[in-house]
């Protein structure tokens, strides 16, 4: 076979016509039609055929409608001679961000919008962004233009001489900065920072941005090795995961304000910050989340006795009724805390909470069954109370967080 039909990246050059009848091939290359006529085919058709994408711009959304047109331009000014595609992760936000990408991109194959429903999550939506990308360099950047675009060619320029696997930009390095934010904000941001370096291996100054490019390979290897893909912090997850230590370079930037729309920062974000750090410390050995589940589960207790307390002390409820009150009490107080914190990213809403709550009762009643049953068995058999007492919590509560977590926050 001659050499260009087995490369791939030679195909496209080419007309094949395939004559079945006479079991013939035949192909030619219409690369010299195409330039010798441009206005035949268009501009951006020769653009596609001729030019291989170098660099994937992902900029995750949720409700940025007014900043999508503006970040397009402002790249596509700043990229001048660069090949680039800019692909929107949207969780399906609302105000109709998707739409308004969808419908930019019909005229410009440059932008897309890659659209997940019933997820969220800007670090999980940058990393399936960036998994989506065929070039060689990635870039992820906030929508709402806080982060400095006209950046993006000097982070190009970086990895292309090739000694360096990833470009971070940076407020709190020489030349860069965090433009108008509260003193409140900065502190927290300060603090955010230390702690990370629990997890991180690399001296970054600014392990909290959002704002980096990268070599897709040196991206694949970290995503492979495990990255958790939690809450709001990709850059620290990707360095906290990689197999072998990044070659980074940083450059400065301001942080600037948002252009339209509101921030997504919230208490809970904090929250992700700190699963985050805790799956990166010993995520190896527990899943996070089962972490998360125990927590809420201790202070379900917590509630359960308060409730019993209250019914068969106070009231003066038959001890029975007080239990059945106080464990469907501690049940539905512990799946609302489980979808506020522990599923956050596929947090239930409407009938699907409903349905959610009913087959977590179910299966936690069959887990409390099981947690009395082992333990009596166990006590029966001459073991310690404790140990019976506490192996019948861990069987039970196995099998509640495995169980729930395929029925209650899966989709059906
Ligand atoms: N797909 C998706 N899903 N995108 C999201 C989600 C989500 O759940 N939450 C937020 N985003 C997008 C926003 O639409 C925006 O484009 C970007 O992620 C940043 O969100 P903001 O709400 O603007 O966050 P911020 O300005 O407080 O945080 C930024 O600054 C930090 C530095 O302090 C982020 O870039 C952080 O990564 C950065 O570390
Ligand atoms: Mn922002």
């Amino acid at each position: 076979m001659p050499t260009h039909l087995r490369n791939p990246s030679t195909y496209h050059p080419l007309i094949f016509i395939l004559l079945l009848r006479y079991n013939v091939i035949i192909c030619f290359n219409i690369r010299p039609v195409v330039n010798a006529v441009p206005n035949l085919f268009g501009q951006k058709y020769i653009h596609a055929i001729d030019i291989m994408i170098e660099l994937s711009i992902i900029a995750p959304t949720f409700n940025e409608v007014d900043n999508v047109a503006e970040l397009i331009k402002r790249i596509d000014n700043c990229l001048q001679g660069v090949a680039w595609e800019l692909i929107f992760v949207d969780d399906n936000s609302p105000d109709g961000t998707a739409d308004r990408v969808r419908q930019i991109s019909r005229t410009d194959p440059r932008v897309r919008c890659m659209l997940r429903i019933g997820r969220r999550g800007l670090s999980s939506a940058s990393i399936e962004g960036m998994l989506s990308s065929a070039a060689p360099f990635v870039a992820v950047i906030d929508a709402d233009l806080q982060h400095d675009e006209s950046v993006l060619l000097n982070m190009l320029e970086i990895l292309r001489q090739g000694d360096t696997d990833i470009v971070v930009g940076s407020r709190y390095m020489a030349g860069g900065g965090v433009g108008q934010w509260e003193k409140s904000r900065a502190q927290v941001s300060h603090f955010a920072t230390r702690l990370s370096r629990l997890a991180l291996k690399a001296e970054l100054s600014d392990p909290m941005s959002g704002f980096f490019m990268m070599r897709y390979d040196a991206m694949l290897r970290c995503v492979r090795a495990g990255v958790s893909g939690i809450g709001f912090k990709i850059l620290l997850d990707l360095f906290a995961s990689s197999p072998q230590p990044l070659r980074f370079r940083e450059v400065p930037y301001t942080f600037r304000d948002r252009f339209a729309g509101a921030s997504k920062l919230d208490m809970m974000v904090a929250w992700e910050y700190l699963m985050l750090l805790l799956d990166k410390l010993m995520g190896h050995t527990v899943p996070v989340r089962f972490i998360t589940y125990s927590l809420v589960g201790g202070f379900g207790v917590i509630v359960h006795l308060i409730v019993l307390t209250i019914l068969y002390r106070g009231i003066q409820f038959s001890f029975l009724t007080g239990q059945v009150a106080a464990t469907l009490l501690a049940m539905t107080s512990n799946f609302a805390l489980n979808n506020m914190l522990t599923y956050r990213d596929m947090r239930l809403r409407g009938w699907g909470l409903i349905r959610g709550w009913l087959l977590f009762v179910l299966v936690c009643s069959v887990g409390a069954v099981a947690n009395v049953g082992i333990a009596s068995f166990l006590f029966e058999h001459r073991t310690f109370w404790i140990t019976s007492a506490l192996a019948g919590v861990l069987v039970g509560a196995v099998w509640n967080y495995a169980v729930t977590a395929v029925y209650s926050w899966r989709k059906p």
